[in-house]
């Protein structure tokens, strides 16, 4: 039999890759999805006759109880989150719910239906907020700068007691910033890379952008989630750091970004005060040695590559929606005015 693997968040960006990953390795794989009005199977149409999605919510626990009984999973991967940093100032209570009780709720199941489950949870760098050393590892103190920082740190220890009081094979994975093509819009990178595209192709002029000197340690989520899978692996549980080690500016990604389709970014890029966060997380940089030597784990994309991949594939998704577009058009004309008739 196929070991069955369950993962919370499926229909997010990591959601997808690690679905792909699991299922190249001959994975059961089960999604957990919240009820929505319409669906948003995006990130993952192309899989949904490989996988089996269920209806459950982090806010509602017997849904996950019963979830967790019905699949027995050997792995759960706990993806699901509110996690966009400016919403947490703006939801901080339901980001709490999600981001750090919802956490409780998932270690729950596991301890009532079969503590031998193994469990990832997917913490963050920003629990590092204003970073007490540089770069940072598995010890350095948290000092979280957002509510939703806040609820990872929660998210963070919980899963550290559950593995001590209740010798649950949890893991905890500190991932910095992790990006690709299938990244959320309104995140830094892909705001660039889509309006890039979108000011390359001639259907936008600016970009507006908030802090251009916070720097962050950015990596390709497709690497990442092969971390999440090898932290399950091991003899025993523990948290690791998944980082590159080197961190570049907001203005370096602009820059960079604007070079590859030939444009100066000067000309296209303007400050928003309104974008400035109430409190920033100014740079990130984070040491993976310790995933490197004990899981074996190293990232295979650099910053360029990244940054070039979300570029080139935000112009041809621009393109095909300008060519849909004039499709459209050319088969239901404007009808002609009262005077043309
Ligand atoms: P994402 O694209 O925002 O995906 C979040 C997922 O959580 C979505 O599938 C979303 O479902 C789901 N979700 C939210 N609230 C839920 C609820 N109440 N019940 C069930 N599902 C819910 O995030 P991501 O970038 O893939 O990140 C995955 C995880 O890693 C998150 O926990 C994030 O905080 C953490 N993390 C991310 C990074 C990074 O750089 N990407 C770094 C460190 C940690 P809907 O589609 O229904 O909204
Ligand atoms: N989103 C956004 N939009 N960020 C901007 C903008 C803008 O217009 N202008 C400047 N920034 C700066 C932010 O102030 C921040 O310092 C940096 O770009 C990165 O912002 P995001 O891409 O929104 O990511 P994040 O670092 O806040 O959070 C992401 O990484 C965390 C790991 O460190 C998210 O994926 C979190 O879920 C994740 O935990």
């Amino acid at each position: 039999m196929p070991p069955a693997a369950l993962i919370t968040g499926i229909t997010g960006q990591d959601g997808a890759y690690l679905a792909e990953f699991l299922l190249s390795r001959g994975y059961e794989v089960h999604g957990m999805v919240r009820r929505a009005s319409t669906e948003n199977f995006e990130r993952i149409g192309h899989l949904t006759s490989e996988i089996t999605l269920h209806q459950a919510d982090l806010l509602d626990q017997l849904s996950i109880i019963t979830l967790v009984r019905d699949i027995r999973p050997r792995e759960i991967y706990n993806l699901a989150a509110q996690s966009f940093v400016p919403t947490s100032w703006l939801q901080p209570l339901l980001t709490g719910e999600f981001t750090a009780l919802g956490v409780t709720r998932m270690l729950e199941a596991v301890r009532l239906v079969d503590p031998k489950i193994r469990f990832y949870q997917a913490s963050s760098s920003e629990m590092f907020g204003d970073v007490r050393e540089e770069p940072q590892t598995e010890k350095t103190p948290f000092w979280p700068r957002s509510p939703y920082g806040v609820a990872k740190v929660y998210g963070h220890w919980i899963t550290v007691n559950y593995r001590e009081s209740y010798d649950i094979f949890a893991c905890s994975g500190i991932l910095f910033n992790h990006e690709s093509p299938r990244r959320g819009k309104e995140f830094v990178t892909r705001k660039v890379t889509d309006s890039v595209a979108r000011i390359k192709l001639g259907v936008q002029d600016k970009l507006y952008l908030g802090n251009l000197e916070a720097m962050r340690d950015w990596g390709f989520s497709g690497d990442y989630v092969r971390a999440m899978w090898m932290m399950l692996q091991q003899d025993r549980p523990d948290d690791y750091v998944v980082a590159t080690g080197i961190k570049h500016s907001v203005r370096d990604l602009v820059e960079l970004a604007f070079r590859h389709v030939d444009l100066d970014w000067q000309d296209h890029v303007e400050v928003d005060p309104k974008l400035f966060r109430p409190a920033e997380v100014n740079t990130l940089r984070g040491d993976a040695n310790k995933a490197r030597e004990v899981l074996g784990w190293v990232p295979s994309v650099s910053f360029a590559e990244l940054v070039q991949m979300m570029v080139d594939a935000d112009l041809d998704r621009v393109q095909h929606e300008i060519d849909d577009q004039k499709r459209a058009a050319a088969f239901n004309p404007p009808a002609p005015s009262p005077s043309e008739s």
